[in-house]
């Protein structure tokens, strides 16, 4: 509970150069998602953008607990109702009127940043524009409240208070984490919550903050290859993510160009 990680200023500016790399990739890959795109090219993209940049992939081999394969990918490109972890397997193409999640992770100098988007293909309608916006929104207003001496629980309420009034659910079974010297460290960050609980965020913690918004039920299911994450109901989902610096008097976002 208490082993909260803070991150030294050397490794902190890896992390900046990391982000700057990540949000210039991220933004790359952005740009290439249109109809008839097969997201296994997205990937190699993204493999070929990162080792140029002088950055690893993070998640390719990534193994959590309790997984029973490793990652196989670069990329995370979850499609429509694919909330995400969805592997972007060859022939996969990308629809007309899809919209489509990128989530990808970088590792420079040894020091790790998460971060991700959700973007359409073609023309898509203003209820599912509404659930990007709102979901990215979302993303915005849970950075809003990070300072030292805030609380995790904070971020949850300003993430699904934005949310809920919109008509939206957040995801309960994924949250955003710490990250920096691992893809995944302690605290957890619900997508939910009370404000004044949980943890104290602390100036030197490094965390991703990751809604992942429904524009139906909240409830999700895994894949058979045990990786795609999709929603129960078929309900289309947003994903969006920040690598975040607690700072004394507020945040720095990492990965933003
Ligand atoms: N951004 C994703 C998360 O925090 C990272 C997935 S790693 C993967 O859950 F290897 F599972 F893809
Ligand atoms: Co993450």
């Amino acid at each position: 509970m208490t082993s909260i990680i803070t991150s030294t200023q050397e490794e902190i500016a890896a992390m900046r150069i990391g982000g700057k790399i990540l949000a210039d990739v991220l933004a790359h890959l952005a740009m290439m998602v249109a109809p008839g795109v097969d997201a296994a090219s997205l990937n190699t993209e993204a493999e070929a953008l990162i080792a140029a940049r002088g950055a690893t992939p993070l998640f390719l081999g990534y193994r959590p607990d309790g997984a029973s394969s490793p990652y196989p990918a670069t990329v995370c490109v979850s499609i429509n109702d694919e909330v995400v972890h969805a592997i972007p397997y060859k022939g996969k193409i990308i629809m007309d009127g899809d919209i489509v999640s990128l989530d990808l992770g970088v590792r420079y100098n040894g020091m790790c940043v998460d971060s991700a988007l959700t973007v359409t293909a073609g023309v898509v309608p203003a209820r599912t524009q509404k659930l990007i916006a709102v979901t990215k929104k979302a993303l915005y207003e849970g950075i809003a409240v990070v300072r030292a001496g805030a609380r995790i629980g904070d971020i949850g309420h300003a993430v699904q208070s934005c949310v809920e009034r919109e008509g939206f659910s957040v995801v309960r079974e994924l949250a955003g984490h710490g990250v920096g010297h691992h893809a995944h460290e302690e605290p957890m960050i619900l997508n939910f919550g009370k404000k004044a609980t949980g943890e104290l965020l602390i100036a030197g913690m490094t965390i991703a903050i990751e809604p992942m918004v429904t524009s139906g039920d909240w409830r999700i299911k895994t894949d058979e290859d045990g990786w795609g994450i999709r929603t129960m109901d078929g309900s289309l989902a947003a994903h969006f993510e920040h690598t975040v610096l607690v700072t004394k008097d507020g945040y720095e976002i990492l990965t933003e160009a």
